[in-house]
């Protein structure tokens, strides 16, 4: 997905008028899992609103393997249904008699046959663990996690190519968040799917984004591989970001004394690094 000179105004010509992205450009490769991450308000929303012509641009284009997505209604058509996007919040928009049919209405609308939509109901459900038994439930039974999942597993059914979402793990406890993690991943690593995921939290992008997408006041401030965007600690917290964990305690370490070495923003590589320091003495 190539992303060119992206500018979105929002009530253009009236007082309100507000310009919520300028001029952004960028790739997103087969296959990757990027993070997009910016302070509030910083235009994350509407970029990826972009993604699958959900919002048309004022200036720039979106392109799709090569086509640009508003140029015609087969290209949204299809881009609809090869770029899956998760709002913000999606248990809100559960609205069928189950979670059966609510997982079902997006491949129902690609014309699947019953059996197809059946096997990608039951797929979606295991990508996001949602068991058999509460398939025949009403969605507004589920707690507010398994709700989350069978509204990610609406748009996994649809088996795109590429899956944005929209701080998924927000509102979440910690066991939640990792869960939806563990299932976001297990979707990519089985199908190939890109990820795009906008997220609040710097431990989470760490952990999972190979590729990070800083975005500031509406223009991407830092692109590129995780380590290297974190190796500008000082521009992230200008822009008000917080560092992850693992490298404010690498940091202090450092300043106590411990030798660490290279760039360190998870606990894996902190603890790696610690294991590789320790390893000289005691190798047991
Ligand atoms: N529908 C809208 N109409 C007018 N202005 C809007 C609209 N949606 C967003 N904006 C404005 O556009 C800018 C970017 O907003 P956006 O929601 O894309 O940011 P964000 O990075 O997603 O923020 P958050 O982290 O709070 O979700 C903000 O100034 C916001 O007030
Ligand atoms: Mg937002």
């Amino acid at each position: 997905m190539k992303v060119e000179g992206l500018t979105h105004v929002y009530s253009q010509g009236t007082p309100f008028q507000t310009t919520a992205i300028k001029n952004v450009s960028f790739e997103l490769y087969k296959g990757q899992v990027a993070a997009v991450i910016g302070h509030t308000g910083s235009g994350k929303s509407t970029l990826i609103q972009h993604l699958n012509a959900l919002i048309k641009p004022t200036e720039g284009r979106v392109l799709f393997k090569g086509r640009d997505i508003n140029a015609s209604k087969e290209n949204m058509k299809a881009v609809r249904a090869d770029v899956g996007l998760v709002f913000q919040y999606p248990e809100y928009q559960l609205f069928e008699e189950t979670v059966y049919r609510d997982i079902a209405f997006g491949p129902k609308n690609q014309g699947l046959s019953e059996k197809e939509i059946d096997e990608r109901v039951h797929r979606a459900a295991g990508f996001v663990g949602i068991e058999q038994r509460y398939l025949q439930v009403s969605p507004f039974e589920l707690s507010g996690g398994q709700k989350r999942r069978a509204a990610i597993a609406g748009v996994i059914a649809m088996m795109p190519e590429v899956l944005i979402l929209d701080e998924p793990m927000a509102g979440l406890d910690p066991a939640g968040r990792e869960g939806i993690m563990a299932n976001l991943m297990s979707y990519h690593e089985a199908t190939g799917a890109a990820l795009l995921i906008v997220t609040h939290s710097m431990d989470d992008a760490a952990r999972y984004a190979s590729r990070m997408i800083v975005m500031d006041h509406g223009t991407v401030a830092l692109d590129g591989p995780t380590a290297e965007v974190f190796s500008h600690g000082e521009e992230l917290t200008k822009m008000g970001l917080a560092v992850p964990t693992a490298s404010l305690i690498a940091d202090r370490l450092r300043q106590l004394g411990v030798p660490l070495e290279g760039s360190i923003y998870t606990l894996d590589l902190l603890e790696k690094e610690i294991l590789r320091l320790r390893g000289g003495r005691e190798n047991a």
